[in-house]
C-alpha cells in the first residue's frame, strides 16, 4: 500500500467555456480560457517549479520561482499569475530560467534552518522538493547575517504547531484561511524583512479567530504549520480514502497511516462534498478511536444495579438471542424492537431493520432521525415526491439569494458553510431566519441583507407571511406553477396565504419581526433569479416541523426555484448518515426507499428475498416504544450506536421506560448514558474499522473504508449478523458490498448502486438507476418525482408550549462547532479546549432582571425538569429567548425539554421550551450524583478493560 497522491495544479480550474490553444515546451495544449500557464503546463504533464501557488487558492505571484519565457514577450513572467492566450508559445526550462530559479531558492534556503533530516516534514516538504528540482547545491551567503531562525514556536493549538523559523512568507496559509475557510484569522504583519504570518493581532492561534479547520496547515509548503500527530508519530506511509463520521456534509478524507496507526486525516481534493476542505472535527478530532474509556469486550449483568461482567462474544450474543426469544415467548411478538443509528453505515442500518422485520417478526424499528429530520422526509415527500434535499452542494455556487432558516452552518455544517460564505463574498444576498444572531448574520466580508429574529415556534407563520407577500404582490412564477404544479392545490393555497391573518403585519406582531423586514425578505427571495433555501433542525424540531418544511417547499414552487442549479430546498442534515438511515427503511412504517410496509407488492418482494413473512402493520415509533415500556407491553430493545437517554427529549420519561424493560442491549463505543439502563453491552467499532457507505445531506453515497482492524474484534455489521444467526434468522453476507447489492435489488432509487460503481465514480447521488446511471445531482428537473408539485395548506397552529408567569422565557437549543451531538466522541478529544461545558446564552435585559452576571451558575427549569449551568450574557439572543447546546451529559439539556412533538412524525419539539432562569450556587443534586456515578462507571469500565 502507498500514499494516495493528488496532483497540485498550482492554480484553481477555470470555469470558462471557451478553449484556448497554445504550445508549452513544444507540446500543443488546449485548456479553458482563464487558465494560468502554470496549470496548463501541469495538465500537460510539465511541472513548473512553484512555492507560493497551490490550486486551492488564487495565484499570488510572490515567490518568483515559476517564471517562464513567452515567445515575443519581454521578461520572465510568473506562470501562476499569467493566463494563457491563443497561439502563445511558452518555454518553462531555459538556461536563464534555471539560473533565476536557483538564485531564488538560494535566498530562501539562506534563511531556513538546515535540519531537514530531523524535520517532521522531511520527505513531505515542497521547499525541500524545489531545492532539488532547481538543482541547488550550495548556498553562498552564509548564515551570520540577520535571519528569522530564532523565533519562538506557537504550540497553543492542540492539533498543530506554528514554527515561524521555517516560514517562507508565501502567504498560502493566509489565502487558504480567507478563500477556502472564509475566517480571515491570519495576516502578514509588517513589511519587507520583518514580514511575518500572524494569527489575529499578534495573538497565539488559540486566542485568535482561528477555528482550527486545518486549511492553512494543508496549504503550507513547509514544516511551519504542521500537525502535531505527524511530529509525534512520523511521516505516514500509506493512506486510504474514507468519509468523515461526524456531520451530514460527508467530507472525504485520506486516512494517512503508519501500519495500523492513524497519523493524520487529510481532506481529499477529489471528495465531491468537500472539494479538499475540512473542519476541526473531521480533520483532527479522531482521537476518541483510541480513547482509554473505549469498551472493547462485551459485558453483561443480570440487573441494572449490578456491576458489569466481561464475557466472550459467544456468551453475549447467545444471551441477547435467548433473552429476546424469552421475552417474545412470554409477552408476544411485539414486545421487542430495535433502534438504528444515523452514525452507522447504510449497510449496518439496513441489517438492523432487516433483523427486526425478519428476525423479530415485527416492524418495531425506528431511528434517531426521528428526533431530527423526520419532518423533512414527510414534508418533502408530500410536496415533491422524494424525501430528500433537491441539490448537490456545488449548486450553491450559482445561487443569487440564499435563505438560511433554522440552521447555523458555520457551527454545524462548517465545510459547506465555507462554500456558502465564498458565494456570499462573491455577491449573493443572504436572508437569515433564526431567533439567534448566528455568525452568518455578520462576519468578515459578509452581512445578511435581512435577519428575521423570530420568536421560537413561529416558523410556519413567518413562512406563510413570506408566501402572502409573494402571492399578493404578484411575485409568483406563473409559468413554473402552470407547467409543473398541481393547479388546484396552488389556487387553494394561494387563497389561503392571501388571507389577512397571514399578512406580515399580523404575523410580524406575533412573531416579533417587523412587517417591513418580512416584506423585503420575501421580495428578495422571489426576485432571485436563483434563490436557494438551506434549513436545519431549527425548522424540523417543532410541533409544526412538517408544516414548516411544507411551507419552504411551497415558497420554492411558487417562485419556480426548483429543478436547476443554484436553487432548491436543502435540508442540512445533522449526523453523518441521517439521510442514509432514513433511506434504509429504519422507520416503522417504511421499507427501503420510503415504501410503505402495507404495499403488498413491495412487501412481497422483501419476503421472497428474505424468506420470511413480514408484518403489514407499521410498528412502534421510539416515543411509542417508551410509552409501551412504561405500560408494561414492550420489554426488550436493541440500540445500535445511539444514546437515546441523552438525545431524546424528556430524559426522566426515557429513563423510566428503559428501567421498565427486561433486556436492553446497547451497542456503542463507550458506556454511554443509555448503557446505565442496559443489561448487555456490545462494544461497537469506529468508522475507521469497517467498510460501508454513508449518505450525506446531498444524497451522496460515499464509501467508508476500513483503515485498521476492529479493536473489539468485530465490525458493527458483523455483530448484527451474529445476533440474527443466534435468533435463527441467518443473513449470509461476507462483506458489506453484498449488503449493498441486496439494497440495490430491492430499492428502485438505489438500483444502480454498487461498490464497483462507487470505486469508479468516487461517489454517487441517488436516485441512481437505469435512468440515471451515475446518479442525480439535481432533482426534479423538468417535473417532480411525484408528477405535479403539491402545494400544501400550512395553517399556523401555535405550540401548546406557552410561556407564562412560572416559565416566562423560551429556550431553544443548538450545536457548537467543536462538539458533536451528545459529545460521546468529541468530548474524548482535545476539542474540549474550546467547549468544555454547555452554557446558557441569555439577553442582558433578562439577566439583569434576575440578578445574573456573566459566568454565574444559573438554574434552568421547565415543567419537565431542571438543570444547572453557567450563564453567558449576550445580545445574540433576543430578550425573552435563551439558548444552550446539548453536548455535555453533566448538563443534560434534554432534562428540560418537553414531550411535545411534530404532529406528523413525532419529531420532538426541542426548539421551544418555556423555562425560567434563576441564580444558583452550582450544579444541582442530580448533577452532582451524576458526576459521581459517571466517574464510578468509568472506573468500572476501566477495571473491566484491565
Ligand atoms: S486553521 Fe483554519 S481558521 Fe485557523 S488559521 Fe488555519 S485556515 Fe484559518
Ligand atoms: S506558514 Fe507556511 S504557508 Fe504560511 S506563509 Fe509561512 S510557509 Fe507559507
Ligand atoms: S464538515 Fe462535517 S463531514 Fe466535514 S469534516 Fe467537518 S464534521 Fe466532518
Ligand atoms: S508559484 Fe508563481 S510566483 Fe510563486
Amino acid at each position: 500500500m502507498s500514499l494516495v497522491e493528488e496532483i497540485d495544479y498550482g492554480t484553481p480550474r477555470s470555469r470558462a467555456d471557451q478553449e484556448v490553444k497554445l504550445t508549452i515546451d513544444g507540446q500543443a495544449v488546449t485548456v479553458p480560457a482563464g487558465t494560468s500557464i502554470m496549470r496548463a503546463a501541469m495538465e500537460a504533464g510539465v511541472q513548473v517549479p512553484k512555492l507560493c501557488a497551490t490550486d486551492s487558492v488564487d495565484a499570488f505571484g510572490s515567490c518568483r520561482l515559476c517564471l517562464v519565457e513567452i515567445a515575443g514577450r519581454p521578461g520572465t513572467p510568473a506562470s501562476c499569475t499569467t493566463p494563457v492566450a491563443p497561439g502563445m508559445v511558452v518555454s518553462t526550462q531555459t538556461e536563464r530560467l534555471k539560473q533565476i530559479r536557483k538564485g531564488v531558492m538560494e535566498l530562501y534556503i539562506s534563511d531556513h534552518p538546515l535540519d531537514c533530516l530531523t524535520c517532521a516534514a522531511n520527505g513531505d516538504c515542497e521547499l525541500q522538493d524545489m531545492a532539488g528540482a532547481v538543482g541547488l547545491r550550495e548556498v553562498r551567503y552564509g548564515y551570520e547575517g540577520r535571519n528569522h531562525l530564532k523565533q519562538d514556536k506557537d504550540e497553543s493549538n492542540p492539533y498543530f504547531t506554528f514554527d515561524p523559523a521555517k516560514c517562507i512568507v508565501c502567504s498560502r496559509c493566509v489565502r487558504a484561511c480567507e478563500e477556502v475557510q472564509g475566517t480571515f484569522a491570519l495576516t502578514i504583519q509588517a513589511r519587507g524583512f520583518e514580514s511575518k504570518v500572524s494569527a489575529g493581532i499578534a495573538e497565539n492561534f488559540i486566542d485568535s479567530e482561528c477555528v482550527s479547520c486545518g486549511a492553512c496547515v494543508q496549504a503550507c509548503p513547509t514544516a511551519t504549520l504542521m500537525e502535531k500527530s505527524v511530529i509525534e508519530i512520523g511521516q505516514p506511509e500509506h493512506s486510504v480514502v474514507t468519509t468523515c463520521a461526524y456531520c451530514g456534509v460527508g467530507c472525504s478524507f485520506k486516512a494517512e497511516m503508519r501500519g495500523e496507526e492513524l497519523v493524520r486525516m487529510v481532506p481529499y481534493k477529489d471528495g465531491k462534498a468537500n472539494r479538499g476542505h475540512s473542519c476541526v472535527k473531521g480533520r483532527f478530532a479522531w482521537g476518541y478511536a483510541n480513547h482509554k474509556e473505549r469498551i472493547l469486550k462485551p459485558m453483561m449483568r443480570e440487573s441494572i444495579d449490578q456491576p458489569w461482567r466481561e464475557v466472550s462474544w459467544e456468551v453475549a450474543i447467545d444471551r441477547v438471542a435467548s433473552e429476546f426469544k424469552r421475552l417474545q415467548a412470554k409477552h408476544g411478538r411485539l414486545a421487542i424492537g430495535g433502534i438504528t443509528s444515523s452514525r452507522c453505515t447504510n449497510e449496518e442500518t439496513y441489517l438492523v431493520q432487516k433483523l427486526v422485520r425478519g428476525g423479530f417478526g415485527n416492524n418495531n424499528v425506528d431511528t434517531c432521525a426521528r428526533v431530527c429530520h423526520s419532518p423533512t422526509g414527510y414534508g418533502l415527500k408530500t410536496a415533491f415526491g422524494t424525501s430528500a434535499g433537491t441539490q448537490d452542494f456545488d449548486s450553491v455556487e450559482q445561487a443569487d439569494v440564499i435563505l438560511v432558516i433554522g440552521a447555523n452552518p458555520t457551527d454545524a455544517h462548517p465545510v459547506f458553510a465555507s462554500r456558502m460564505k465564498k458565494r456570499l463574498r462573491e455577491g449573493a444576498k443572504l436572508i437569515v431566519i433564526d431567533p439567534r444572531r448566528i455568525d452568518l448574520v455578520r462576519m468578515p466580508h459578509i452581512e445578511a441583507a435581512y435577519h428575521l429574529p423570530l420568536r421560537p415556534g413561529t416558523n410556519a407563520a413567518i413562512l406563510n407571511a413570506i408566501a402572502h407577500v409573494i402571492v399578493t404582490e404578484g411575485l409568483v412564477n406563473e409559468r413554473f406553477v402552470r407547467d409543473y404544479c398541481d393547479r388546484d392545490a396552488f389556487e387553494y393555497w394561494a387563497a389561503f396565504v392571501a388571507e389577512a391573518r397571514n399578512s406580515p403585519e399580523t404575523v410580524g406582531l406575533m412573531a416579533g419581526v417587523s412587517p417591513e423586514t418580512i416584506r423585503a425578505a420575501a421580495r428578495l427571495y422571489a426576485a432571485g433569479p436563483n434563490s436557494a433555501i438551506y434549513y436545519g433542525l431549527g425548522v424540523t424540531e417543532h410541533s409544526q416541523g412538517t408544516t414548516a418544511v411544507m411551507g419552504l417547499a411551497n415558497l420554492a414552487m411558487a417562485t419556480g426555484n426548483l429543478g436547476r442549479r443554484g436553487v432548491g430546498v436543502n435540508p442540512l442534515r445533522g449526523q453523518n448518515n441521517v439521510q442514509g438511515s432514513c433511506d434504509m427503511g429504519s422507520f416503522p412504517h417504511e421499507l427501503t426507499g420510503y415504501r410503505h410496509i402495507s404495499e403488498d407488492a413491495t412487501r412481497t418482494m422483501f419476503e421472497k428475498l428474505w424468506g420470511r413473512p413480514l408484518d403489514a402493520e407499521p410498528g412502534l415509533r421510539i416515543p411509542n416504544m417508551f410509552d409501551a415500556a412504561i405500560e408494561g407491553t414492550f420489554k426488550g430493545l436493541y440500540v445500535q450506536g445511539e444514546d437515546i437517554l441523552q438525545s431524546d427529549p424528556n430524559t426522566h420519561h426515557v429513563a423510566s421506560a428503559l428501567a421498565a424493560m427486561e433486556c436492553v442491549v446497547v451497542q456503542d463505543l463507550f458506556l454511554n448514558e443509555t448503557a446505565n439502563y442496559a443489561h448487555i453491552f456490545l462494544p461497537g467499532s469506529t468508522f475507521l474499522e469497517k467498510d460501508g457507505t454513508f449518505t450525506n445531506a446531498e444524497r451522496r453515497i460515499n464509501r467508508v473504508r476500513r483503515v485498521m482492524s476492529p479493536k473489539n474484534g468485530m465490525a458493527d455489521w458483523e455483530i448484527t449478523l451474529a445476533i440474527a444467526k443466534a435468533m435463527g434468522f441467518e443473513m449470509p453476507y461476507s462483506h458489506p458490498s453484498e449488503v449493498m447489492d441486496e439494497i440495490a435489488r430491492l430499492t428502485p432509487t438505489f438500483a444502480g448502486v454498487s461498490y464497483d460503481l462507487l470505486e469508479k465514480e468516487g461517489s454517487v447521488q441517488w436516485p441512481c438507476n437505469e435512468k440515471a446511471p451515475t446518479g442525480t445531482p439535481v432533482m426534479h428537473i423538468g417535473g417532480f418525482a411525484r408528477g405535479k408539485g403539491n402545494f400544501m395548506i400550512t395553517e399556523y397552529v401555535p405550540t401548546d408550549e406557552r410561556t407564562g408567569p412560572r416559565f416566562p422565557l423560551l429556550l431553544t437549543t443548538g450545536r457548537i462547532l467543536s462538539q458533536y451531538n451528545v459529545g460521546a466522541q468529541t468530548r474524548r478529544t482535545d476539542n474540549v479546549v474550546w467547549h468544555d461545558e454547555d452554557v446558557l446564552e441569555i439577553h442582558p435585559h433578562d439577566a439583569e432582571q434576575r440578578g445574573v452576571r456573566d459566568g454565574d451558575w444559573v438554574k434552568l427549569d421547565s415543567r419537565a425538569g431542571g438543570t444547572t449551568l453557567r450563564a453567558r450574557i449576550t445580545d445574540r439572543v433576543a430578550p425573552g429567548v435563551v439558548y444552550t447546546t446539548f453536548h455535555h451529559p453533566e448538563t443534560q439539556a434534554n432534562v428540560v425539554t418537553t414531550e411535545f412533538s411534530d404532529w406528523a412524525t413525532n419529531c420532538p419539539e426541542y426548539k421551544v421550551t418555556a423555562v425560567q432562569v434563576s441564580p444558583s450556587n452550582g450544579p444541582s443534586e442530580w448533577q452532582r450524583e451524576y458526576a459521581e456515578q459517571a466517574s464510578h462507571s468509568r472506573r468500572i469500565a476501566k477495571v473491566a478493560a484491565e
